[in-house]
């Protein structure tokens, strides 16, 4: 099987932390590189978590770069009090000193955009890494292969705003730069599909009964989450939103949706909402594919059985749980 190319541009954050577990876990993809931007906590730091992310699969040989660490135009709002002070749950993990972080996110995207032939983007924070690689270079962008990006509401509420999803909202600029300057479509990820992955109690019982050592951590980064969904949506377990843009990268049957003309709401009341123009009154052509359905048991068996490699019939037989 031929492994597609694919860099991981992302704000760990406890849920980008989970997606890189099942990218990396994944025979489809060849994971070249890890990009991170300002979102959750600042790119230092969500830098780290990535390294951390990776260290827990022995996959070290990636390589993480440091891209902006500020929104095109606003200011940085973090996520911290969702992701916790460090971006994964307040377990204040030990830094990981080799392999070093890099610099120069963007220029790594460039690069490997300009020397492969076919190399896609699935994009879990912000937009703007890419928004920034694409003013620089554009033409690099010929290479694009796909570009999946967890962000944007359609017919759901959003988590900033009545009507904003966070990724779109923290530099709604980039966001709308991207949606209208890519020839690639995009593929919207957004809140209406990922808001059905609740990551439960049930399942991280179930989980510590497989492998002690991935099971600790992922007990440990989402605990703080977990009350984070209690206190504020009165949710028993957590939404893993950034990991769903991965499985359906490699599982299209995981999302179904339509192509749409998308843009973004650069201010104002409605900043960061994606306007998904699904009846086309503004009569452009379409630039996305907008996920509206997702099958959730689907997702989380596929997850659950890379992470925890070795355990798939347990993971196939147990009643209950999933
Ligand atoms: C998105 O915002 C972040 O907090 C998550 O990591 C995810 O990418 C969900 O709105
Ligand atoms: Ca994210």
């Amino acid at each position: 099987m031929e492994k597609r190319k694919v860099i991981i541009d992302c704000d760990p954050g406890i849920d980008d932390s989970l997606a890189i577990l099942l990218a990396v876990n994944s025979p489809e993809l060849e994971v070249l590189g890890i990009t991170v931007c300002s979102g959750n906590v600042p790119a230092k730091l969500g830098a780290k978590n990535a390294l951390k992310a990776l260290q827990m699969c022995s996959s070290l040989h990636i390589p993480v770069y440091i891209g902006e660490e500020e929104p095109l135009k606003r200011k940085l709002v973090t996520a911290q009090d969702t992701h916790g002070e460090d971006g994964v749950g307040e377990k204040f993990y030990e830094e990981i000193k080799t392999p070093s972080i890099k610099d120069g996110g963007v220029d790594f995207i460039i690069n490997i955009l300009k020397n492969h032939d076919k190399v896609s983007i699935i994009a879990l924070g912000p937009l703007t890494n890419i928004a920034k690689a694409i003013m620089k270079d554009k033409e690099a962008f010929n290479n694009l292969d796909e570009i999946i990006s967890m962000g944007g509401a359609y017919r759901i509420h959003g988590n900033c705003s009545p009507v904003a999803e966070f990724n779109y909202w923290v530099d709604p600029h980039s966001a709308d730069y991207v949606y209208k300057n890519l020839s690639t479509k995009i593929h919207m990820v957004g809140l209406d599909v990922t808001r059905k992955i609740v990551l439960t109690p049930n399942i991280i019982e179930f989980i510590n009964r497989l492998d002690e050592r991935m099971a600790k951590y992922i007990t440990e980064i989402t605990r703080f989450y977990i009350d984070f969904h209690w206190e504020q949506e009165g949710i028993i377990g957590c939404v893993i939103n950034d990991p769903l843009a991965v499985a359906y990268f490699i599982d299209r049957s995981i999302c179904k949706g339509f192509e749409s003309y998308v843009e973004v709401v650069e201010d104002g009341i409605a900043m960061g909402q994606s306007i998904v123009d699904s009846v086309g009154f503004y009569k452009n052509k379409t630039n996305a594919v907008v996920l509206t359905e997702v099958e959730e048991k689907r997702f989380m068996y596929m997850f659950l059985k890379r992470v925890f490699k070795g355990y798939e019939n347990v993971i196939d037989s147990v009643e209950g749980v999933i």
